[in-house]
Formats: structure tokens, C-alpha cells, sequence
């Protein structure tokens, strides 16, 4: 397949390994087609031969474990990774983020490590819940969104409708890059409005790229040829009225998050992936600066930086190690530097760095601004953790979630608690759970975003630690971290201990059941702040 864009571009001001970098992610509500459309990426961009592949190796690996068995019967996927491909002269860094919506708060940070994103939706369903609460995060980052409007080879809503219903519930101008010809059983392809061509999909190969006609705006008497009439007519007035009704195309307002160019496709049949690949290559941004304190880190520097937005433990679990997620923010690494943790302000060298290609590791002997790396680590990566060649600098906006459900864990075997602090531990550091140690009692007192990640810790720490538990309910609901000076903290611990508790970094948090006695609190010791999240660094 030949990709349309065959050049990186040449208008851009970074240096070229740098400027033919797409990093970006793809939004989606579960079922619309994310895991289908990763996979035709995947497949066009040489990084799989098959179809089925990815799909394949999920199985296989699925069946090893219960918690997989969970993330199968359930349709989710907990374990977000990073794929990287050649698309032409493109390097595409595919970030996943797991769809379901009790995973927001590792799918929030995972938007933080790239440039872009595409939002996939059902074209027979719109704009669903977690997308738009997906698309809010990326508004907060004004990052630019391509949209793909997937399954028209079944019965889809109308076009006018789906563009209408974009705009509206997300407050983002929508210009078609492509219209849709027909639908569902008559769907035949698409009419690429951006460089007058005609697309028809291939409905007997489905791993076949599009047949691609070149034609001379909607007039041209070539399109007779392969449209019938009827549908010609509707597709000349649809365009038409779509060209009046709607904004053309701009690139600026798409880089700045204000304008999404939407896709018409069928992923399945891998109709449409090309284009929007094609787009994500042409307009889809280079590595952008990344926002950092005390200043900004801008692409091209020469210095290496780079930043951990999720940390994985246990993804090989005869190995116990953790990959630590680094997106490189500047330079050009090289296996073997020695880098700044700056957290510690000690040395790392980083030895063992792996890339992701398709469903694979490998070693990576160098990366580039806009890369994502996984680096195993024994437990000194955090989310949020800054890696520089020296520079005291910390990247900043990575968010941290209020728990909003809190509950008690106890393990199946009481012999085993010092074990399951081990775990907790582990899954705190990941950012996957809050953990809360209790000043009174014993055992610990679990918070998350969403109620079943209750499920999967539990089927974790069973998997992961060879641990039974079980989560009851807990009599706090709230989780407030507390702040001030040292002897003002101390004192409010010492008069209410059966509030207090301590989180994995040794941090002070009260807990509650009423918002009443937070307050009560923040009205009795004006000198004590209590923050509902706590940073990630
Ligand atoms: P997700 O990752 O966003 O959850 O979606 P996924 O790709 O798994 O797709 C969800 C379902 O939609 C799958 O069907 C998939 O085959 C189907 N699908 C994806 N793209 C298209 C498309 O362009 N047209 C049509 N008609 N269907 C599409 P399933 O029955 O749940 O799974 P499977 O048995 O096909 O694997």
C-alpha cells in the first residue's frame, strides 16, 4: 500500500527524526471499533502480516490467567501499551488507552504522553458517554482529534445527523474530510473531499485497501461510471449542502483543538484506515513542547527529557519487574546514557529500555522526541517522574484522581498481611489504586476512581501474589490529603486518630464519611489545607 503522503514535512522547524513523529491515541466507547481499527493500523504499517494477529495473541494470553478472563468476559482492556510503526516515512507511536470507563484515571494520564488523538465512534450510535468524557480530557490539553466514523457498512445514522450531534455535544466545529456514499448494505465508499478522489471499499477482501479513483471535482462524468445514479444525485447534493453548512477544512484550528476533520470507514473492512492515516501523517502534529517546571521543554532541544505517564508492574509475572512508560518530551537517546532522575537527583543509567512494536518487545537502541520507551525498573520510576541529563526540571500536568470509592481489604489468609501490603504497595506506585493505612487497627483501607477496579486489584493480587481477598465496605467515603505546617499536621493527627491515615508515601490523609467534618476541619485550622487529590510528584 502506498501511503499518500510520501515526505515528512518539509515546513517543519524540527529536525527531521523528530518531525515525522505522530504520537497519539485513540478515544473510543467500548465496541465502537478501537481494537478493529489498531489492528488495520497496525496491519498497514508492515507492523503485523495478518489480520487477527492482535487479536490472536490476546487470546493466547488471555487464557493463562483469570483476571484476563475477567478483561475477556467483560470486553475491556486493562493493559494499556504502546505500539510503534513505520507508516511511509512516518514513525506512528499508537499509545492504547484501556477503554472502560472505570480505567479514566491510567486512560487520563496515557493522553497526557501524546500529541493527538483519534476518536472512533459507532456511526449507528454517535457520540457515546466515555467519549465525551474522553474528549473533555483532551479539550483541557486543547489536543488536536481526527475522527473516524466507523461501521458504515451497517445501518448508520445520517451523516448531516452524526456531524450535527459531534458538534453540539462536544463543542467542536466538524468538517468533513470524507462523505459517505450510501449505507449499510449500500454502502459503497467514500468521496474524499479533501483531494477529490473517489474511495470504493471492497466488500470480498477485507484486508484490501480501497480502490482509489482519482476524478475531477463531483461534475466529473467519471463518477457515473461507478455510482448509480440515484445515489450520485444524493451524494452531489449531500457535498454540496455540506460545503455550504459547514467549516472547510483549516488546518490551524485542527492543531489547535478546535476543528476535527471526521472519516467515514469501516475498519473491519479496512475501508477508510487509509485515509485517516494519510491525515494523521499530513495534519496530525509533530512532538509538540511539553509543559514542565521551571520552564517549558520544547521538542527540539538537544538534551534528553522524557517523563513516566503510566508505570505496568508485573507484566511478566516470572519476572516481577515494572515498566516504567517514558515518553521522550527532547533529544535523541541513546541505549546505555546515563540520565537524572530528578525526583532523587540520582543517576540512572538506563541499560535495558524496550520498544513496543505491535505486540512485541525490543531492545531499543535509540529514541526520539515524541517516542515512548518502557524502561524495567525495580520501583524508582513514578508516575510523573521527570528523567533529564542533568537539568532540575519536572514535567507537570499529569493528573492525579480523587478516590471516590472507598473500601476495606482484607487478605483470605491473616498470616498473609504483611504479603498483601507488598501488593498494595506495588499497585499504589502504579497508580492504580489508593492505599490507606489506618493510624488505629490493622489492615488498610483501598480508594479508586470507578467500582470495578475493586475486581481487577482483587483478581491481581490473587493472580500476581498467589493471594486471596476480599474488599468490604468501608465507613469513610472520603479521602482528603492534609497539608501545613509540621507541627499544625502533627497536632491534628494526634486529636483525630480515628481519622488519620497514611498513604503509600507516608503521607497524612483524613478520612470521612460526612463532608460536614471536612468543614468542620478547614473551618477549626484555617493554617491546614485538605486536597481531594494528591501530585503526582
Ligand atoms: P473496541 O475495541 O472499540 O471495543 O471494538 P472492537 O474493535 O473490538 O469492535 C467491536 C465489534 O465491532 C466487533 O464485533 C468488531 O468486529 C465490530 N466491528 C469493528 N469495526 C467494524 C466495522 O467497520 N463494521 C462492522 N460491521 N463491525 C465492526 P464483535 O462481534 O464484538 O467481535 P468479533 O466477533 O467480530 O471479534
Amino acid at each position: 500500500m502506498q501511503p499518500m503522503t510520501q515526505t515528512a514535512p518539509s515546513a517543519s522547524a524540527l529536525p527531521p527524526e523528530i518531525a515525522r513523529r505522530r504520537t497519539f491515541a485513540i478515544i473510543s466507547h467500548p465496541d465502537a471499533g478501537k481494537t478493529t481499527l489498531t489492528e488495520k493500523f497496525l496491519l498497514f504499517g508492515g507492523a503485523i502480516q495478518m489480520a487477527g494477529q492482535v487479536r490472536a495473541k490476546g487470546e493466547a494470553r488471555r487464557t493463562r490467567s483469570d483476571f484476563m478472563q475477567m478483561e475477556k468476559d467483560r470486553g475491556i482492556s486493562v493493559s494499556a501499551s504502546a505500539m510503534s510503526f513505520e507508516y511511509g516515512t512516518y514513525r506512528f507511536n499508537l499509545v492504547d488507552t484501556p477503554g472502560h470507563s472505570d480505567f479514566s484515571e491510567d486512560t487520563y494520564r496515557t493522553l497526557t504522553a501524546v500529541d493527538a488523538a483519534v476518536m472512533v465512534i459507532d456511526g449507528a450510535k454517535g457520540v457515546e458517554s466515555q467519549t465525551q468524557k474522553l474528549f473533555e480530557v483532551c479539550r483541557l490539553r486543547d489536543l488536536p482529534i481526527l475522527t473516524f466514523c466507523n461501521k458504515m457498512d451497517r445501518e448508520s445514522r445520517d451523516t448531516f445527523e452524526i456531524i450535527d450531534e459531534i458538534q453540539e455535544n462536544l463543542a467542536i466545529d466538524v468538517t468533513p474530510a470524507s462523505w459517505p456514499i450510501g449505507v449499510g448494505r449500500d454502502f459503497l465508499g467514500c468521496y474524499d473531499i479533501l483531494h477529490d478522489r473517489l474511495e470504493l471499499m471492497d466488500r470480498a477482501d477485507r484486508n484490501r485497501v480501497a480502490e482509489s479513483i482519482s476524478i475531477n471535482g463531483l461534475d466529473d462524468p467519471k463518477l457515473a461510471d461507478h455510482i448509480p445514479a440515484p445515489m450520485l444525485a444524493k451524494l452531489r447534493e449531500e457535498v454540496e449542502m455540506a460545503r455550504e453548512l459547514m467549516p472547510t477544512f483549516d488546518h490551524k484550528a485542527v492543531l489547535e483543538g478546535t476543528m476535527t476533520p471526521i472519516w467515514f470507514g469501516s475498519a473491519i473492512n479496512s475501508f477508510g484506515v487509509k485515509e485517516l492515516m494519510d491525515g494523521i501523517a499530513q495534519f496530525g502534529p509533530e512532538p509538540q513542547t511539553q509543559s514542565a517546571s521551571p520552564r517549558n521543554i520544547a521538542a527540539d532541544e538537544k538534551k534528553v527529557m522524557g517523563f513516566v505517564f503510566k508505570v505496568q508492574a508485573n507484566m511478566d509475572p516470572k519476572h516481577r519487574d515494572r515498566v516504567a512508560f517514558v515518553r521522550l518530551a527532547s533529544g535523541h537517546f541513546e541505549r546505555g546514557m546515563k540520565l537524572t532522575h530528578v525526583r532523587t537527583k540520582k543517576p540512572m543509567a538506563i541499560t535495558n529500555p524496550v520498544l513496543f512494536l505491535a505486540s512485541d518487545r525490543e531492545l531499543a537502541e535509540e529514541a526520539w522526541a515524541g517516542d515512548i520507551m518502557g524502561i524495567p525498573n525495580h520501583g524508582q520510576l513514578r508516575i510523573g517522574d521527570t528523567l533529564t541529563e542533568g537539568e532540575a526540571i519536572s514535567v507537570t500536568g499529569i493528573p492525579s484522581f480523587a478516590p471516590e470509592l472507598l473500601q476495606n481489604v482484607r487478605a483470605g489468609d491473616p498470616m498473609k498481611a504483611k504479603h498483601l501490603e507488598k501488593a498494595l504497595m506495588q499497585f499504589a506506585e502504579e497508580g492504580a489504586a489508593k492505599v490507606f493505612k489506618p493510624s488505629i487497627g490493622s489492615g488498610f483501607i483501598v480508594g479508586v476512581v470507578g467500582a470495578l477496579q475493586f475486581e481487577v486489584l482483587a483478581s491481581r493480587i490473587e493472580l500476581e501474589y498467589g493471594l486471596p481477598v476480599r474488599f468490604e465496605p468501608s465507613q469513610f467515603t472520603s479521602a482528603r490529603w492534609v497539608t501545613g505546617p509540621k507541627d499544625k499536621v502533627e497536632a491534628f493527627v494526634k486529636a483525630n486518630p480515628q481519622h488519620i491515615s497514611t498513604d503509600h508515601d507516608g503521607d497524612v490523609v483524613f478520612l470521612t464519611r460526612l463532608q460536614w467534618d471536612i468543614d468542620r476541619v478547614l473551618r477549626d485550622h484555617p493554617e491546614l489545607t485538605l486536597s481531594a487529590t494528591k501530585e503526582m510528584v
